[in-house]
């Protein structure tokens, strides 16, 4: 039996715990150019503590962005930003990766010059994303029915994701997280109710899985399978996408993934984003698909983390609006101690206020008891 306080091994990194950080996008990079900054350093900093921290998504092309100010992993400038961080991070004692992004039609024309954003289908679909509106702050606008990308442009998509796998690792992250959940591009070539194309990446499920398995070959071909993981969704309502079907999907994915023997596969639970809880079922089917490293994330506490760990369903556990408001969140867990609440406001875009200025835990003093 397997416990949250004991170290593990995922592909090439070892870390101490299994309490990590989920990936949590938080729209603060500098403009121009989606640059990480000192801002976003001390922030990453504070949670060094964590057994592995996964990056927000990073956008792997300017086609991939679609919200404001979220950083990028594709130019010169964006790499030596990261690189700041990531030295920082490991100075501190911990280990990051890198979640490589591509938004799909979850965008808006005004991030790509006025051209419609790209997807598996050209589906009118409903969902929203957030620009800048005229006070600077973000705005949620209406996303448009997308265009589908063409099939000659797929090597091209390809080139991207390994191009920005060689960025993550020059900017020095331990680890790169393909980022195949919540209803973002490689999610929307899953499931069949985006995916309505007629080529061999639309029409079955082994053809609706080839795009995610061909992005996951470029990526290990930019670094190795030991660097390498990947994050789905399989099930739930995301961004629009509302996948019923997800189940046999997430089994012929996680099958794939182990015959790849990739470094861990990461799976966001549905339930945090209004779906269904989990059942332990899947979850039981999943790991048999998958014996290597499992994360698991989605409306964790101690006890479910705890819970799923000790039944073996999931190696590690990634909280994201947790470990958000508590910057030492595996001290807190690991010691009992009361948590801070998350300040929904300030999630998204701003600076410093409820981004780097939560508390870490004080000790109180011990009360000194002094006899009259
Ligand atoms: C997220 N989530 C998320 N997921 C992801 O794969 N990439 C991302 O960039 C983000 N960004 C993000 C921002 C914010 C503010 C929230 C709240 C969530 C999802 C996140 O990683 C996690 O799966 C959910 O938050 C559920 O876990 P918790 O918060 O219940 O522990």
């Amino acid at each position: 039996m397997s416990s949250l306080f004991e170290p593990l091994t995922l592909g090439a990194v070892s870390v101490p715990h299994r309490i990590f950080m989920a990936p949590l996008t938080r729209m603060r990079s500098t403009q121009p150019g989606d640059v990480p900054n000192d801002l976003m350093l001390d922030y990453y900093v504070q949670r060094a503590s964590a057994g592995l921290i996964i990056s927000e998504g990073a956008q792997i092309s300017p086609e991939g962005k679609g919200y404001m100010d979220t950083p990028g992993i594709h130019s010169a400038e964006q790499v030596a930003g990261w690189r700041r961080i990531t030295d920082a991070v490991h100075a501190a004692g911990g280990r990051i990766a890198c979640q490589l992004w591509h938004v799909g039609r979850v965008s808006h024309e005004s991030f790509h010059q006025g051209e419609l954003p790209v997807s598996a289908s050209a589906l009118p679909y409903r969902n929203r994303t957030s620009v800048r509106g005229e006070d600077g702050l973000p705005t949620r606008v209406n996303c448009p029915t997308p265009r589908a990308l063409e099939t000659a442009e797929i090597p091209r998509l390809l080139e991207d994701f390994r191009d920005a796998t060689l960025r993550a690792r020059e900017a020095g992250f331990d680890l790169v997280e393909i980022h195949g959940a919540h209803g973002y591009l490689l999610h929307q070539f899953m499931s069949a109710q985006s995916n309505h194309r007629t080529d061999g990446y639309g029409g079955s499920l082994e053809n609706r899985a080839r795009l995610p398995l061909e992005v996951l070959d470029a990526v290990v071909s930019a670094w190795d399978a030991d660097h390498v993981g990947i994050r789905i969704s399989p099930l739930g309502i995301f961004n629009g996408l509302d996948d019923t079907s997800g189940r046999p999907m997430g089994l012929h994915l996680a099958a794939a993934f182990a015959e790849r023997g990739i470094a861990f596969l990461h799976l966001s639970e549905p339930d945090w984003a209004g779906g269904a809880q989990l059942d332990d079922d899947f979850r039981a089917s999943l790991r048999a698909a998958f014996p290597g490293p499992l994360i698991g994330a989605g409306n964790y506490d101690l006890a479910k983390a705890t819970r799923l760990v000790e039944a073996g369903f999931i190696d590690a556990a990634a909280f994201g609006r947790t470990f958000l408001a508590n910057p030492d969140l595996p001290h807190r867990l690991r010691s009992g101690l009361v948590l801070n609440d998350p300040d929904l406001a300030t999630f998204y875009g701003g600076g410093a206020r409820g981004y780097t200025d939560y508390p870490a835990y004080d000790a109180p003093r011990t009360r000194t008891v002094t006899k009259a």
